[in-house]
């Protein structure tokens, strides 16, 4: 089959290395893509967002699936789309509607949705400008530190943690009065909850499901977890303390309730979920829900998979997922991002990347990368993701170690703790 698939960060040179193992496969598109991708199928320079060049693509080039990377197509109706449209209303895509991508990209329903089918969270509420006064009150009721989530998606910038209540009360009328534009118009005020984050993930056709590998992923820019949040600095899957038993809690009180929840609903989804979760004393609580692969998740989740990814997609399409078989291994897989410096905040572009073909014993995933005059070079903050198999966590980090030392680029950044709480 040919598959296009959309994005253009390190999870999709992931799903892009893993898609191209395929004997299903006859042509890989990859819109836009980036430096690393370009290898292994042909990108195409479009905007996601724009459905009506999705669409060109996917005629000319006789596309059979399409599996969608961001949650922003999927928040805008990429699937509805399809599915409105009489020309693509038989091209399935790996990604669930605009109704269950609200699991995503609206707080307020993530918590309504938890709350209906009983899925362990923090309690919360929700205010808009007009009800501040209930959210000080509730902010009152609750111990430091205080959460405050704009509602709508914010580009990973949309939590605040605040240590006082004063600071906690002027956060949330900044976030109400447009801190994070349409957003923060409405914010969840939630309990904070303190023990040790794990994500989850499953793939779903919307009756059964298979549960990935799980991970830890370390999203401060700094060591022992200091500084600003970033989109992930590295991550490490198997997650030890995520034991048999934790996960067993996690499948009976997450995501078989999920699942049936969804159902409940009348929300066909078919793709991933992604559940981020606070292990509170061996308890699991969903921290949020993404509706997509994890960034740099995917990038230690997909090499642990033995299975072929585009049978599991086709179970996803066809309903049959229940007959397919999902083989991971157990091996220890890690992976270190290698940032722009500035990163997260401002940073240059455009740097050359040297020696990447010396990285002989780990998988360079590309982040952001592009090709300039027969050149790789830097084209965003996460630039390159260095994933390594091992017999454990020490021997995969030695390696992912080892290569990232390699690789040259100016003002390169990288944190060395990955794994370091484990
Ligand atoms: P989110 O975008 O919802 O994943 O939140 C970003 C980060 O804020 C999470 O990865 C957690 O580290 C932290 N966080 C969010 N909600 C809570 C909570 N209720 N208690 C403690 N930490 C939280
Ligand atoms: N690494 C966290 C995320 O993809 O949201």
């Amino acid at each position: 089959m040919n598959v296009l698939l959309l994005g253009s960060g390190g999870r999709e040179h992931a799903l892009a290395w893993k898609i191209s193992q395929s004997n299903k496969l006859k042509k890989l598109f990859i819109a836009p893509g980036n430096a690393g991708t370009s290898t292994i199928g042909e990108n195409i320079n479009i905007d996601l967002n724009n459905f009506l060049a999705v669409k060109q693509i996917v005629l000319e080039k006789n596309i059979n699936l399409v599996v969608v990377g961001p949650e922003n197509p999927l928040v805008n109706g990429i699937q509805d789309f399809f599915i409105e449209n009489y020309e693509l209303k038989n091209i399935p895509i790996i990604g669930p509607g605009k109704i269950g991508a609200q699991l995503e990209g609206s707080k307020e329903f993530a918590k309504k949705f938890m709350l209906r089918h009983n899925i362990p969270t923090a309690k919360y509420i929700s205010v808009s400008l007009e009800t501040i006064d209930r959210g000080v009150n509730f902010l009152k009721q609750l111990s430091p530190p205080y959460v405050l989530k704009a509602d709508g998606l914010a580009a990973g910038k949309g939590v605040l943690i605040l240590n006082s209540l004063s600071e906690a009360t002027q956060a949330l009328t900044e976030m109400l009065n447009g801190k994070f534009g349409e957003a923060s118009k409405r914010v969840v005020i939630e309990e904070f909850l303190k023990g040790i984050e794990v994500s989850f993930f499953v793939i779903t056709d919307g009756n059964s499901y298979k549960i990935l590998p799980e991970a830890k992923d370390y999203k401060k820019i700094g060591e022992n977890d200091s500084g600003l949040n970033t989109g992930g600095m590295g991550a490490i899957s198997p997650v030890a303390f995520a034991n048999n038993e934790f996960k067993q809690k996690v499948e009976k009180q997450i995501i078989i309730p999920t699942i049936k929840g969804l159902r409940k609903d009348k929300t066909d989804y078919k793709g991933f979920v992604f559940f981020g979760l606070m292990n509170v004393n061996g308890n699991p609580f969903v921290i949020e829900y993404n509706v997509r692969l994890g960034d740099p998740e995917t990038e230690v989740i997909i090499p642990r998979i033995k299975s072929d990814i585009l049978d599991l997609f086709d179970g996803v399409a066809n309903n049959t997922l229940d007959n397919k078989t999902l083989q991971i291994s157990d091996e220890t897989v890690s992976t270190i991002m290698l940032v722009s410096g500035g990163y997260p905040q401002s940073y240059e572009k455009g740097k050359e990347i040297k020696n990447i073909d010396s990285v002989k014993d780990s998988i360079v995933f590309h982040a952001g990368t592009k090709i300039s005059d027969n050149k790789i070079i830097t084209n965003g903050g996460r630039v390159l993701a260095i994933s390594s198999c091992g017999k454990n966590m020490n021997d995969a980090l030695s390696k992912s170690y080892k290569n990232a030392e390699k690789i040259i680029f100016e003002g390169k950044y990288y944190r060395k703790d990955i794994g370091f709480d484990l």
